[in-house]
């Protein structure tokens, strides 16, 4: 039997499974990356907040100066760490709040080690990968609405060689880990735990029905035989990052859905689009052999009913989720909102993979407290950024005139394909998206591409090395900013920058030893995660190579650190254990709690030697019970 290589990452998959065509325009590429290594040997050398070009005047000049000015950081950075459990910094402690396999009701095994749990109990516990989280104060009650991003069947089947699936049952136990968790929280003795029984405990699996609303509801290639009209599916796969919208709802982000589907007719016949979408003939985890859900030979339209963002109603544990389509299919990572000053929604949305693109969806209609809220996700129009080499960028719209004559129902279904036609920037994996409370500014973590500058992306586009992706086989990866012109994030033109460039001083002197703000104290690679806490920080988390050796010597475990918008200054404040990466965070509504993500760690974290390892939401909280965010 083929080894179903559970171990490697999901951008790994896809280079395997989809090989992308080795040529590139060479001679663009090097001449950007000439004129680009300039600009950057500057900024690196500079080192003195400098108001280079592209870098702006707000990047510190070193973090000595930074931390000689008035410091916002309550905490004292933590070394990095390779060992199997976490570390915060003096002053701070944590513990355990939800943990794969934990039941969210009474009646319900706790997780039996040497199974991985039953069915029967999939559908009623916290499920697998925990990772893109929010917390909703309802009505007094602290709830928690949390993503399970994808399942590891090694883990969660570990009576199965190799994890792989080989009943109907087993795979039902998979899609049931998948999906989303809502649960109430209580404080008792100090600690937050998860609310028993509460009634807004749910969980929502790969089988929960949901509304399919917006310009692509209804089209031909959303219909099914089972699902006719093209307006109902059952589930959401791969929720990876997160959001939430100003009218107290939750959005689950679909990423990686192309692993679960493939096809039992060897013969089948893949299309453009489905390449596109990294859809093919083998699926990661085998559904289709059990599921013809998934048998993209038997229901060929099911995968166009994945890859969108879902609103989520955590108030209400009977509300049917609502996949939106006007903010279009691709592997969305998160969904970070914004108001523009005339109170249309603005969302903007990564696709994460190599060389994929930044979009932003901005609503037709207004926001208004306590109006009506029902369209403003399915009304409105998306966007493709395009970043220029002097440091502005225009926001390109997704029509029918600027896709070579794409419906617009189209344009949503094969997002990937319409951008492509638009002159739009090819991103080094764009992953979160994080928005300044404070300033009119947002953030994007450009994870790491090393496809950049030597392969085209899935659809053929370029990938020069130059503006906001400026090294070629980017492994370590960076954050750029952008100024939306006249305040408004709705603006059509901004202003763009990078924050950071992770890197190595220690082993480079290019500009692979990263930019000004990073410092031998620091050092991280793979930004990912990243959210604003209510003070204005910038919380980031790391989803990279935690091998601690080469380009990586003194990198650690995966981490969690904080950026000051204002300097440019970054210090670590968690690392998490081996193996593991570190993805989700929220607060309680007092911001004495902070909860953080634990993706797929090593055994032994956290319940010890000879337990499975079980992906985890940790709570940290001062010592003293002071503010954490
Ligand atoms: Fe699920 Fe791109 O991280
Ligand atoms: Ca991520
Ligand atoms: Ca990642
Ligand atoms: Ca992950």
């Amino acid at each position: 039997m083929k080894d179903k290589d559970y171990d490697i990452s999901w951008d790994e998959w896809d280079e395997l499974h989809d090989p992308r065509p080795d040529e590139q325009d060479f001679d663009r590429v090097v001449k950007a990356a000439m004129s680009r290594r300039g600009f950057l040997g500057g900024v690196v050398a500079l080192g003195s907040g400098a108001a280079v070009m592209g870098m702006g005047p707000l990047l510190p000049g070193s973090s000595a100066k930074a931390a000689g000015e008035a410091s916002r950081f309550a905490f004292k950075a933590i070394p990095i760490y390779t060992d199997s459990t976490v570390h915060v910094p003096e002053g701070y402690n944590w513990y355990e709040l939800a943990k794969w396999g934990q039941p969210l009701f009474s009646g319900t095994a706790e997780l039996d080690h040497a199974t991985g749990g039953s069915v029967e109990a999939s559908g009623k516990v916290f499920g697998e990968n925990t990772d893109g989280m929010e917390l909703f104060n309802v009505g007094g009650h602290e709830l928690i609405a949390v993503n399970h991003e994808y399942v590891n069947p090694k883990i969660n089947l570990p009576q199965n060689e190799g994890g792989k699936p080989a009943t109907a049952e087993d795979v039902l136990k998979l899609q049931n880990l998948q999906g989303v968790s809502v649960f109430e929280i209580v404080e008792q003795d100090g600690k937050w735990q998860i609310a028993l029984d509460s009634p807004y405990n749910r969980r929502i699996t790969n089988h929960t029905p949901m509304a399919i609303t917006g310009p692509a509801a209804g089209h031909d290639l959303l219909k099914t035989q089972a699902d006719p009209e093209g307006r109902e599916v059952l589930g959401t796969s791969n929720n990876c990052g997160a959001g939430r919208t100003p009218w107290g709802t939750y959005l689950t982000c679909e990423e990686n859905f192309n692993g679960y589907f493939g096809s039992t007719d060897a013969e089948y016949a893949l299309s453009a689009e489905f390449k596109r979408y990294g859809i093919g003939l083998e699926s990661r985890y085998d559904y289709d052999k059990f599921d013809s859900r998934f048998d993209i030979s038997k229901n060929p339209n099911e995968p166009n009913r994945f890859g969108w963002i879902v609103e989520i109603d955590p108030s209400d544990p009977n509300s049917k989720p609502v996949k939106r389509t006007a903010l279009g299919r691709f592997k969305h990572e998160n969904a970070a909102t914004a108001v523009a000053p005339d109170g249309r929604i603005i969302v903007y949305l990564g696709d994460d993979e190599r060389g994929e693109y930044l979009y932003k969806y901005v609503s037709n209609g207004i926001y208004t407290p306590g109006g009506d809220t029902s369209a403003l996700l399915d009304d409105g129009q998306l966007f493709a950024a395009r970043f220029n080499e002097d440091g502005t960028g225009e926001w390109i719209a997704l029509t029918p005139e600027t896709t070579g004559g794409m419906d617009p129902a189209q344009i949503l279904i094969h997002t990937r394909l319409a951008a492509s036609k638009t002159g739009a920037t090819t991103m080094d994996r764009p992953e979160w998206v994080a928005v300044n409370p404070y300033a009119v500014e947002a953030y994007c973590a450009l994870t790491n591409n090393k496809n950049r500058g030597v392969k085209p992306n899935a659809g053929g586009d370029e990938t020069p090395v130059g503006g906001p992706n400026p090294r070629e086989a980017n492994n370590y990866g960076q954050i750029v900013r952008w100024y939306p012109e006249n305040d408004d994030h709705a603006d059509a033109s901004f202003r763009w920058d990078l924050f950071v460039m992770a890197g190595n001083p220690g082993v480079h002197q290019d500009s692979y030893a990263g930019s000004a703000n990073i410092n031998e104290g620091n050092l991280f690679n793979s930004p990912d995660g990243m959210m604003f806490d209510s003070a204005g920080l910038l919380w980031i988390q790391t989803d990279g190579n935690d091998s601690n050796e080469g380009d990586f010597v003194g990198m650690g475990n995966n981490q969690m650190l904080a950026g000051d918008p204002a300097t440019g200054r970054i210090e670590r404040f968690l690392t998490g254990p081996k193996g593991s990466e570190v993805t989700g965070i929220t607060w309680s509504s007092d911001k004495r709690t902070m909860f953080v993500g634990i993706q797929h760690p090593k055994a032994p974290f956290p319940d010890g030697e000879g337990k499975l390892a079980r992906s985890t939401v940790i709570a940290v909280r001062r010592d003293d019970g002071g503010l954490v965010g």
